[in-house]
């Protein structure tokens, strides 16, 4: 378990960004921070005058002018500034301000894959809804001009709509992209002059979510079909909050600003932090929580840390956390070698090399100058062009490529077992072999004099094993709150083709001038976007549906996934994987309004004051706090660190009016789980019905988790939830 591939796979996975920690002396010591002041109070109020006024009494040395970067003020309360850690500390102190946090920089986290969830090109819509929908996307922009998202056949926007087209410079929006905006946050260099995508991520995801459909796409033939969104007739807004250098906290809260109120109806986020952090100095909590309270639903990407539990980020309640599985279509290539051996590997390899058999050399001969780690692992500037040009190199590890490329070398081969269940798109031929069959290279290569070798065109795979939740797929538990589940779902993210803008690179190396329209990627960025289409799919048959109603739907019909190809269970895949059409007829439904939210704040120890600056009302913590986080109503039962437990939760029936719904246990051998009562008959829709499970576990000893699930069944509709007990203690040795 080496970590330098786990920090290799993030810098890919998350596109061209280089992660930058702010430099300590930049402007001085003045840092940029988030003055986080909740929601915006009903009466009449200046919010720019409060910020200023607020600033001037803790600036020591400086103007407001200089320091203050950005106001929020259209959905949420806040500011931005420029501040020493005295003034920092002065303003934390102050009434009316939630929480000061500093603004880091956060990570940007097909054809088949919609077939593969069961959402068909022909299935049921009500176009005229779907056309009302605006799907807002907080990434690194959109690429305007693509197919994906041409405006042929789209009526003006929707009334409703309030955002703007400012996309800043050579931007023009359209019918289908019908706002755009970008944010010039004055962190770093990370200067933007429109809301065009020059890195391909933004592009991807929006056309993953809400593209055209478009005939005949593929990437150099590979994955060659229909490309299109869950909703390719939905709208699309445009939140430009990220550039080369990452996203920074300041930008993307801004982004949420603006679409709150521009009027989007869903959100999708694939943006993370490497860890997960308290809900009121966590921007993202705070733009979904905000975004929740207006209606809208934001689902987020549960983060490529994994394969390593409690890795998950965007751990909020109110969030959508989704994890990434592969679809039945793999994508791989093969490699043969001069004695004919020919092995399979990992790899999205468009090159075509031909017939020509190139030589073969092992990283450490292709250099005289690295130690014999740095030489075996290829490490950029180890593999010198001397011995390495025009050769296929050997790499112990895995590797960007990047090593093997700068020495002029033709090809690369590397060998490396824990991301082996995905294909990356490289800048120069490549395939990324287990160890085993490394090993079978280097015996190769010690065994002939002129060993050669060369690299097929990838090609695709039919996967019997799908769905399973990637390696990079960041796993629970949730490391803020024990009792919440975290990832809730799993959607494809695994080699996902779409669009892409013609100026990026596809494997994000810059000497890698190839340019296409459509690229294969893989992460949760990738399976958030499913979720947000599936999302926006099922509130075209629900418009007044909730944010947790339509989750909820999600889940409760989620395809279960099979424990026994996945080791790390619900922590790899929360309640299964998404099935838009089924979650469109979910039955019953688990909702939970804000009131629900404030009782779980409640819970965790937030303060009715900090509380009450959240949400911008009279709410309040009741006196006895009896309401313990896995009281939240949500359509997933977790307990982690005890061995009995009782989960009181209360459906709502959607379905037809008059049904009975009979409770079914698929337990687990060292769990008991009863239900009670276990009949509930309903009479009218919409109406409410409230249940017990109850719920105890053998001591876990050997077992990490244990996990039952409870199906609630009309006969028709199957309303599943899982059931999840797991020991704290032995996580945080993980
Ligand atoms: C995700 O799952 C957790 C627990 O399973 C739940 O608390 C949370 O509300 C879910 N998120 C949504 C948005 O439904
Ligand atoms: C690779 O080996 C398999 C099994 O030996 C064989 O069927 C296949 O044709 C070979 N492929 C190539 C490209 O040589
Ligand atoms: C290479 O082969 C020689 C003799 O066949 C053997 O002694 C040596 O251990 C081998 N080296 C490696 C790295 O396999
Ligand atoms: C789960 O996977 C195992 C191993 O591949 C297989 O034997 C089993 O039949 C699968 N279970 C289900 C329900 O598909
Ligand atoms: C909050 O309570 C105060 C006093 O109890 C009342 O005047 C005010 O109208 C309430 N505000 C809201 C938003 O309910
Ligand atoms: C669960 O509820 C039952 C019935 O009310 C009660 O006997 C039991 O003690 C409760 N268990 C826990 C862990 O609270
Ligand atoms: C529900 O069923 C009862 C008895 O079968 C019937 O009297 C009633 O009209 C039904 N209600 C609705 C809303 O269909
Ligand atoms: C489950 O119930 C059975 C029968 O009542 C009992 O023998 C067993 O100890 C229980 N197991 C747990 C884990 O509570
Ligand atoms: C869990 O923790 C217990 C107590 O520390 C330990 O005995 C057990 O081996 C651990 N289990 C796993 C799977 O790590």
């Amino acid at each position: 378990m080496a970590s330098p591939p786990t920090s290799l796979i993030l810098s890919l996975l998350i596109s061209t960004v280089i992660v930058q920690i702010l430099s300590d002396n930049l402007h001085e010591d003045r840092k940029v921070y988030i003055v986080y002041m909740g929601a915006l109070p009903k009466t009449e109020y200046s919010p720019l005058w409060h910020h200023h006024s607020v600033l001037q009494q803790v600036l020591e040395s400086s103007s407001v002018e200089d320091t203050l970067i950005r106001s929020y003020k259209r959905s949420f309360n806040g500011f931005a500034a420029k501040l020493t850690g005295k003034e920092q500390q002065k303003l934390a102190g102050m009434d009316g301000v939630v929480s000061v946090f500093l603004s880091r920089t956060l990570h940007l986290q097909t054809t088949r894959s919609w077939d593969f969830i069961g959402l068909k090109e022909a299935a049921e819509r009500v176009p005229t809804v779907e056309s009302d929908v605006i799907v807002g996307v907080l990434d690194t922009g959109i690429w305007p001009e693509s197919d994906s998202f041409s405006d042929e056949g789209f009526g003006p926007p929707p009334e409703k709509w309030k955002g703007a087209c400012n996309g800043g410079e050579d931007f023009k929006c359209n019918n289908k992209i019908i706002g755009a905006r970008f944010y010039n946050s004055d962190e770093g260099t990370n200067v933007q002059i429109s809301a065009r995508d020059v890195d391909g991520h933004g592009t991807h995801t929006a056309s993953t979510a809400a593209g055209n459909k478009v005939v005949g796409a593929s990437f150099y033939g590979l994955a060659r079909g229909n490309a299109r969104g869950g909703v390719p007739s939905a709208r699309i807004a445009v939140y430009k909050v990220c550039g080369k250098e990452g996203c920074s906290e300041s930008d993307v809260l801004a982004g949420f600003d603006d679409a709150i109120s521009d009027g989007v109806d869903i959100l999708s986020v694939s943006l993370g932090q490497l860890w997960a952090t308290d809900y009121i100095t966590d921007t993202l909590a705070i733009g979904a929580f905000h975004s929740m309270l207006k209606g809208i639903l934001t689902s987020n990407a549960a983060g490529n840390n994994g394969p390593y539990l409690g890795s998950v980020s965007n751990v909020a309640p109110w969030m959508l956390t989704v994890a990434a599985s592969s679809t039945d279509r793999r994508i791989i290539d093969k490699v043969i070698l001069g004695d004919g051996t020919n092995i399979t590997g990992n790899a999205v390899n468009a090159f075509d090399m031909e017939r020509n058999m190139l030589p073969l050399i092992l990283g450490e001969d292709a250099n005289d100058y690295c130690n014999n780690y740095d030489a075996q692992i290829c490490t950029d500037g180890c593999p010198d062009p001397n011995f390495a040009q025009g050769k296929i190199v050997f790499c112990e590890e895995y590797s960007l490529g990047d090593g093997p490329l700068n020495a002029k070398a033709s090809a690369v081969i590397m060998a490396e077992d824990i991301y082996s269940d995905f294909s990356f798109t490289y800048p120069l031929p490549a395939s990324l072999l287990s160890v085993r069959n490394g090993e079978r290279i280097k015996t190769y290569i010690n065994s002939t004099k002129n060993p050669e070798a060369k690299i097929l065109k990838s090609e695709e795979l039919f996967y019997t094993n799908a769905p399973v939740v990637v390696s990079f797929s960041s796993r629970g538990p949730n490391i803020i709150v024990g009792d919440i589940l975290k990832a809730n779902l799993t959607a494809p993210g695994v080699e996902i083709l779409a669009a892409w803008p013609p100026v990026a690179s596809p494997s994000e190396f810059a000497d890698d001038k190839r340019s296409v329209k459509y690229n294969i990627i893989s992460g949760t960025s990738m399976s958030c976007p499913h979720a947000t289409g599936a999302a926006a799919y099922v509130k075209t048959f629900h418009p007044d549906w909730s944010p947790s109603a339509i989750k909820s739907a999600l889940m409760t019909t989620a395809f279960p996934m099979n424990a026994t190809k996945n080791p790390d269970e619900e922590f790899a895949y929360g309640a299964g994987q998404i099935d838009p059409m089924k979650a469109v007829h979910p039955g019953l439904i688990y909702d939970a309004y804000e009131d629900d939210y404030v009782k779980l704040l409640c819970g965790i120890g937030y303060s009715t004051d900090q509380i009450r600056l959240v949400t911008g009302d009279n709410s309040s913590c009741p006196n006895d706090f009896s309401e313990a986080p896995k009281d939240l109503n949500y359509p997933s039962m977790a307990s982690s660190g005890v061995r009995k437990a009782n989960f009181t939760r209360t459906v709502t029936n959607v379905g037809p009016a008059n049904s009975t719904y009979t409770a079914t246990i698929n337990s687990h051998p060292k769990m008991n789980v009863s239900v009670n009562p276990n009949v509930l008959s309903f009479k009218t829709l919409k109406e409410k019905q409230s249940f017990v499970v109850m719920v105890s576990a053998e001591e876990l000893e050997e077992d990490l988790i244990v996990s039952a699930s409870l199906v609630w069944s009309d006969g028709f509709n199957s309303v599943r939830s899982p059931i999840v007990m797991y020991q704290s203690a032995n996580i945080s040795e993980v």
